[in-house]
């Protein structure tokens, strides 16, 4: 049993504890899980090297936390309880017992594909169940998963494919979401034309899409798991070995693969499912992202199954057949706790009241919300129209790279406030720093967010670059990790979150380097160059602005090219990353370094060109009034 917080009292009583002594905390809560080896230190660490080390020499197998060590009590109960993307199709449900059996098949099918300890495997599936067993079943036997969202474009599933030089491709023969079929099989086949690392591609069949097979290459899902033992043993772990890689965008350069090892992610993982959530016994937890993004990872698979909970997989999208998808997959399964991102609240609340009036949501506790700040409005509505006053809203704020939720109200427990994400959970250690690399301590202070004491759930590296993950967030301010978030604390001591002080946007609740999408945009061959800055959009929280400087605008005039530009970003990254609004320029504003100057850009977008400070270091300053004269947005 994974020790749970059930008052205030007790909350403030565990922190205190977890700040005093972190490592009898987290060795406390390590208790909890079943280890065939015990730790010899909890923690080895420093914040220079990076070096983070949790659990130290531990042994021992995720899987057999979820499976073995809860079968006895929970196996004849519902695991996954998956919800297809149309209505009228039969949804599906695996118990414990019956999930266990459908991971050992898999492992063994991955492990006649020669795929052992250490090796990766990559993952561009749909929100099938079996996306959920590829991964436990790579765990069970100790190969690396690295699932790539199967809305990516095959150059970005190619990218993430080679940097990894994973061995087996599993993927679908395609995925439904809402009216349209995901081609999956033909994105992967046209990435696979450059990954030499590929031996196998295993083939779900999905959507009966007609698909071409590789001879020699392709094998078809349920063909290779056809006659294999139900009965896999785990590979034995030790406590540091890579459980899988999930890339993220950064401010620079190319997506960081970024790296969580087993012990510290399965502590973390459990331990913040079960109190933020406050799940107990029995409850049905529905979490609506996809599992090719980190939330879907701790809060769809890992977390709840240690946590030997009911968790709901959604195949499809918030507004399909109607807006009310969502407060109907709430009715037909009684889900107890609902968490999800702001911008489909926005997006739902934007559809109007009705599709969500006089739905059966009483069987709702707690809710949830990740991804992005949540604007006040969002969150009223949530509260007033979705919980009907009744429900905790848990505003959690985490990223890829702490592995699970760091900042939020344990439900029902802590006394929340909209839009803030209200206090650490134990054995999180917050500071705010200034830009000078100070410190702010008290409370009404606000700057940039900080960790000083590392957690187990927290990265340990970028595959394949460790000075890359050092530059990145060990770097900025000495002896802290940074987060690259702005925060403030209140005068209660409250912290809400900022938004992204680097050059990562937010779209969606979708993680964008401007670095990657203006790559994408100059391999159009009309382009000189280009700056991307994201702007206050009401649905999606940022949009993206792209300003371009072309050369000759000749085909097509303006609205070609623009058209073009944002095709261009569709197919390198992929659809979430396309342009909502493309200014062509004479020429990007920079300082007489040579430097583009985004600030002056980043307010143009935000429609106040009054106050641009100081552009003193402005080379050319007829760029910017021409800039701001054909700005796409008021200003
Ligand atoms: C943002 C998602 C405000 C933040 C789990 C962070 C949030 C980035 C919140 C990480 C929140 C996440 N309030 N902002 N509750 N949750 N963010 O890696 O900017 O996809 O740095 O992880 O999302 O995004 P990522």
């Amino acid at each position: 049993m994974i020790n749970k917080i059930h008052s205030l009292g007790g909350y403030i009583h565990e922190y205190q504890k977890s700040v005093a002594n972190p490592q009898a905390f987290w060795a406390q809560q390590g208790e909890s899980f079943f280890w065939r080896k015990r730790w010899d230190k909890v923690v080895d660490w420093n914040f220079d090297e990076p070096k983070i080390q949790w659990y130290v020499n531990g042994k021992l197998n995720i899987t057999e936390n979820i499976f073995e060590r809860n079968l006895y009590t929970h196996g004849s109960q519902e695991a996954i309880i998956w919800e297809p993307n149309n209505p009228d199709e039969e949804s599906r449900t695996l118990t414990y017992s019956e999930l266990f059996v459908e991971v050992n098949k898999f492992a063994n099918t991955l492990r006649r594909l020669g795929v052992g300890k250490g090796d990766r495997v990559a993952i561009y599936m749909p929100m099938v169940p079996e996306l959920a067993i590829a991964l436990l079943a790579c765990a069970r036997i100790g190969a690396i998963h690295s699932v790539v969202f199967a809305g990516f474009s095959a150059n970005a599933l190619k990218e993430r494919i080679n940097d990894a030089a994973a061995k087996v491709l599993l993927t679908a023969d395609g995925g439904f979401r809402g009216d349209k079929i995901t081609p999956l099989k033909q994105i992967a086949d046209e990435a696979l034309t450059n990954c030499s690392s590929i031996e196998t591609v295993v083939v779900l069949k999905r959507t009966k899409s007609d698909i071409e097979m590789v001879v020699g290459r392709d094998i078809w899902w349920h063909k290779a798991v056809d006659g294999q033992s139900e009965v896999c043993p785990a590979e034995e772990m030790d406590s540091e070995d890579p459980l899988f890689i999930l890339y993220t965008s950064g401010s620079t350069g190319k997506p960081k693969g970024i790296v969580h090892t087993t012990g510290g992610y399965m502590v973390y993982s459990g331990y913040t499912f079960s109190n933020v959530f406050q799940y107990h016994a029995g409850d049905v937890y529905f979490c609506t992202a996809d599992i090719g993004w980190i939330t879907g990872h701790t809060y769809i698979v890992y977390g709840p199954l240690l946590a030997g909970a009911k968790t709901l997989m959604f195949e499809g999208v918030p507004t399909w057949p109607d807006a009310g998808r969502f407060w109907d997959i709430v009715s037909k399964y009684q889900v107890n706790q609902f968490y999800t991102a702001p911008t489909a609240i926005r997006a739902l609340l934007a559809k109007g009241n009705e599709f969500v009036e006089g739905k059966k949501l009483s069987s709702l506790k707690v809710l949830g919300t990740v991804g992005e700040p949540i604007n006040e409005e969002a969150w009223h509505w949530y509260h007033d129209h979705v919980g009907r006053n009744q429900c905790p809203i848990v505003d959690t704020w985490w990223q890829t790279e702490t592995g699970g939720v760091m900042v939020s109200p344990i439900a029902g427990i802590t006394p929340t406030k909209p839009s803030f994400a209200t206090l650490p959970l134990p054995g999180v250690q917050p500071v705010i720093v200034s830009n000078e690399g100070k410190e702010l301590t008290g409370n009404s202070v606000e700057g940039n967010l900080c960790i000083k004491y590392p957690w187990p759930g927290m990265a340990r590296t970028i595959w394949g670059d460790h000075e890359r993950f050092r530059q990145t967030y060990f770097s900025s301010y000495s002896k802290m990790y940074f987060t690259g978030d702005g925060v403030k604390r209140d005068e209660d001591g409250y912290y809400r979150i900022l938004g992204r002080v680097d050059d990562v946007i937010n779209v969606s609740g979708h993680r964008l380097g401007t670095a990657e999408i203006e790559n994408a945009i100059n391999e159009h061959p009309l382009v000189n160059e280009s700056a991307v800055v994201g702007y206050p959009h009401a649905i999606k929280g940022q949009g993206i602005y792209a300003f371009v400087a072309c050369g000759e605008l000749s085909t097509g005039g303006e609205d070609g090219i623009r058209k073009s530009i944002m095709q261009g970003v569709t197919k390198i990254i992929g659809p979430i990353a396309r342009p909502d609004l493309v200014q062509l320029v004479p020429g990007l504003p920079k300082t007489r370094s040579g430097k583009i100057m985004r600030r002056i850009l980043r307010k143009v977008a935000e429609g106040d060109a009054t106050n641009l400070g100081d552009i003193s270091t402005l080379l050319d300053e007829d760029v910017v009034e021409q800039i701001i004269d054909g700005a796409l947005v008021d200003v």
